[in-house]
């Protein structure tokens, strides 16, 4: 096929199509950042400082649950990129870790992440207090060298990205330093896990669509004139951009990330790929099955009517269709000796000062 995007859903049984993007290592020294850029990364951010409603990553918290569990073990060191309002925070107090740093470029949503780390979001609830030390970290970190500012506390066992990648995807520089500050904090062996959108379901419904959008009751997605005739090509990878409206919430930037291409990058940084796999394919394989029934069960993924995937409307279920789960694992032998995450360097308790803004 010409247009390098295949007609079904992401999977690794299928085989996408080869990649005619030619990787260019010699951005990966520049890192320009130009101001169009920045102006989108700060889209984004007040996009989600401003955002209060049920959000899609809640709705979708099941897949999330069941990545984390699959891939964390007791005591790890866990990187959560682009953490948001840190909705996965008691998704990895189930899975045991041992120490945890989130980082956002949304101010709003950093602070919502204290609060509810703290536990004074959840006074109602009685929570108990998180069993693990954390740190909290304000910045871009598609633009910020992490290995720098973290330098101190990795390496990391496990660094999750959920439906946020695909914000680095506006350059290539970005899309480099997104991976580069992954590949060089996780430990060899380390799994990188994470959610984002599926470029082939969302290009395949597009051209589907007699104009340049497409949706439903709950989400449209929205093409530039520049994209009316529906091709794309494989040579530019990055940059290409939509606007994605998910029900009461304002418009956000964002941009598709071809799967082929993520993951050729993603080797360049010494990160193979374990698995792809649409949301509906994933929740068929695990969260129907017997076991991992069980498993979301013991996690409380299921049973309050949200988050069950047979409760979902069929608008939400179509939502779902739009989005990968994807496993990577950094190359080389885990060091048996070598004790990942300077826990000491979290805390029990944040204060607003504690958090480390970082970048412009
Ligand atoms: C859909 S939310 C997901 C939040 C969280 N990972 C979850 O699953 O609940 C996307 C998040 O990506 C963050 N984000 C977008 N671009 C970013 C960047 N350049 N650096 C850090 N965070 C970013 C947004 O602020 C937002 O919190």
């Amino acid at each position: 096929m010409k247009r390098g995007y295949s007609e079904s859903p992401s999977t690794s049984s299928i085989g996408p199509p080869q990649s005619r993007f030619k990787p260019n290592p010699e951005v990966d020294a520049q890192f320009l950042e130009d101001e169009s850029t920045k102006i989108f990364a700060r889209k984004v951010a007040d996009h989600y400082s401003a955002r209060t409603n049920q959000t899609l990553e809640e709705r979708e918290a099941s897949i999330k649950s069941v990545l984390i569990q699959l891939y964390t073990r007791r005591g790890d060191a866990v990187l959560d990129l682009a953490c948001g309002k840190g909705g996965d925070l008691i998704k990895w107090d189930k899975a045991k870790v041992g120490y945890y740093v989130g980082i956002d470029i949304a101010e709003g949503s950093i602070e919502d992440c204290r609060t509810r780390y703290n536990g004074d979001a959840d006074h109602h609830q009685r929570r108990k207090k998180f069993s693990f030390p954390a740190r909290l970290i304000c910045g871009d970190c598609y633009e910020a060298r992490l290995d720098e500012v973290l330098a101190n506390d990795g390496p990391f066992d496990i660094c999750s990205c959920q439906f946020a990648m695909h914000y680095s995807w506006s350059t290539e520089a970005r899309a480099r330093r997104a991976l580069a500050n992954v590949s060089a904090l996780l430990r060899p062996g380390g799994t990188f896990i994470g959610t984002m959108p599926d470029a082939n379901v969302i290009i395949k419904k597009l051209r589907q669509a007699d104009r340049l959008e497409f949706g439903n009751s709950v989400y449209w997605i929205h093409f530039d004139e520049e994209f009316s005739d529906k091709k794309f090509r494989s040579s530019s990878p990055f940059g290409i951009k939509y606007k994605f409206h998910l029900e009461d919430a304002v418009d956000c930037p964002e941009w598709i990330v071809p799967f082929h291409v993520f993951k050729s990058l993603a080797e360049e940084y010494d990160l193979e790929l374990v698995f792809v796999k649409n949301s509906h394919e994933f929740v068929h394989e695990y969260m129907k099955k017997a076991e991992y029934v069980e498993l979301m069960r013991r996690l409380g993924a299921l049973g309050d009517g949200n988050q069950d995937p047979s409760t979902l409307s069929p608008d939400e279920w179509e939502v779902a269709y739009l989005y990968l789960a994807f496993v990577l694992r950094k190359r080389g032998q885990p060091d048996q000796t070598q004790v990942n995450g300077k826990r000491d360097r979290g805390q029990m308790h944040i204060s607003k000062e504690d958090v480390m803004a970082i970048g412009s």
